[in-house]
């Protein structure tokens, strides 16, 4: 395109819709289950760690290819590697987006369904597994909800950079903290709390296992939004003089906050309800519903928590929808309405296959997988490792870790890279990305 590229107004546009798009569905229904049955703050530690030691060097990497460039992840490798196949990376990132916006906006449309459905009351003697159940394994509902929330991230998206991102973030973001305090100190001041807390942070090195450190490694990679050019996308609307690790380490900052306080607001009310937790949708979808039921005010505070939850995804979303439409904008020419548009309904139809899945689909299945868990897999398991394996071994290699730690330190800003990071991007990451998908792959085959 010939129009001069759209520039965040502010930093803390950029700050906050970065932080927007790790904070996602991973922080609220995963990051605290993979906690509390992983030794609680033992496994707290070892992801701090992985998350200093693999996630914000790969943060910084993405961010700064993005700055340096001022492109899209297919035009970034271009602009850096002229005339080498690199751009197949970009261009596998840009595929990640569109796998992982398809269904990810179909969870997002259950959400906003559960929004109307705790406005409508949630009461004690309700089946909240039967009402999930009974949601999902419809046809027209969610796809009307699926086609819902994607007419929203086409609707920000469109508008641009500024007008439509930056503007929404600066509005939703706020919300969903607030939201989210709120919503954990409702959790931790009921009866019998403490029992959640302690699921949640006691210490129990017992439990850590050679899986532990994966997971660690695994959740760091999919809650920054990492591997798949996002960050890359974001990143190349930062201005020359905005600096990379900085504004790097705002947004990890951010996320781990976030996911941190998110186990705040889940734990101690499940556990002062007697249930047991659990991971993902059953435990977003029916426990915590179940346990908003029991308590004062329960319906409203449902509310609360369905309300952040659509936002969490939204943010999330619409960073992934802006990597494919930066693409094709771009490198096509193509004008950003026209661009959006295609887009959310190349996405929407994708998608329709795992709403299908719970119902006349349900006899597809993959490696055991439903629909939508068999698109969740590869893009988690196989489509980030590989794309962020190799977003490493370009920076640290063809780029050169040494050109690229000059170029980030560029212009100075409070934190200094040092030589730890060609160390990190060289060795560390792609180890440690190795690990992560040659035992991912292994577990479920
Ligand atoms: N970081 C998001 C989450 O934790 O739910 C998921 C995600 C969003 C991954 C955007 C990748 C991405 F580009």
């Amino acid at each position: 395109m010939n129009g001069a590229r759209e520039h965040w107004g502010s930093r803390l546009g950029f700050i906050l819709a970065a932080a927007g798009s790790a904070v996602g569905l991973g922080n609220i229904w995963r990051f605290p289950y993979v906690t509390g049955t992983n030794g609680g703050a033992a496994f707290l530690i070892i992801y701090l760690v992985a998350i200093v030691l693999i996630g914000y060097p790969m943060m910084i990497t993405e961010v700064g290819i993005g700055r340096r460039t001022q492109r899209n992840p297919v035009g970034a490798f271009k602009a850096l590697a002229p005339n080498t196949p690199w751009w197949l990376v970009g261009a596998l990132g840009v595929l990640t987006g569109f796998v992982i916006l398809s269904y990810y906006s179909v969870v997002a449309g259950w959400s906003l369904s559960y929004i109307f459905k705790a406005i409508a009351g949630f009461t004690p003697e309700m089946a909240f597994d039967e009402l999930f159940v009974g949601h999902i394994s419809q046809i027209g509902e969610p796809i009307l909800w699926h086609l819902i929330f994607m007419a929203l991230c086409v609707g920000i998206i469109a508008a641009g950079v500024v007008r439509g991102i930056q503007r929404w973030v600066k509005l939703l973001m706020p919300i969903l903290a607030v939201l989210l305090v709120v919503v954990a100190l409702r959790a931790l001041t009921l009866p019998g709390a403490g029992e959640g807390v302690a699921f949640y942070l006691q210490p129990d090195f017992s439990e850590v296992t050679g899986t532990t450190f994966l997971d660690a490694i695994g959740q760091s990679f999919f809650t920054l939004s990492l591997g798949m050019g996002a960050m890359i996308t974001y990143g190349s609307y930062l201005k020359k003089e905005d600096t990379v690790p900085g504004n790097g380490a705002y947004v990890v900052g951010a996320d781990t906050a976030i996911a941190i306080i998110a186990g705040f607001a889940i734990f101690p009310a499940v556990f002062a309800l007697g249930l047991e937790p659990g991971a993902g949708a059953g435990l977003t979808f029916i426990t915590l519903p179940a346990v908003f039921a029991e308590i004062p005010a329960g319906s409203f505070f449902a509310f609360l928590f369905f309300v952040l939850l659509s936002i969490a995804a939204l943010t999330s979303a619409i960073s992934l929808m802006e990597v494919v439409v930066a693409w094709i904008t771009d490198e096509k020419g193509m004008p950003r309405k026209t661009a959006t548009i295609l887009v959310g309904a190349i996405s929407f139809v994708v998608g329709i296959p795992t709403v299908l899945g719970y119902s006349v689909l349900s006899d597809v299945t993959f490696l055991g997988f439903d629909l939508l868990d068999t698109y969740d897999w590869i893009a988690n398991a196989i489509m980030l490792p590989v794309g962020g394996l190799l977003t490493a071994i370009f920076a640290g290699y063809v780029w050169t870790a040494k050109k690229a730690q000059e170029d980030f330190n560029t212009p100075p800003s409070r934190i200094v890279l040092g030589n730890w990071y060609g160390v990190m991007i060289k060795f560390i990451v792609p180890i440690a990305i190795i690990l992560v998908l040659v035992f991912g792959i292994i577990d479920v085959v």
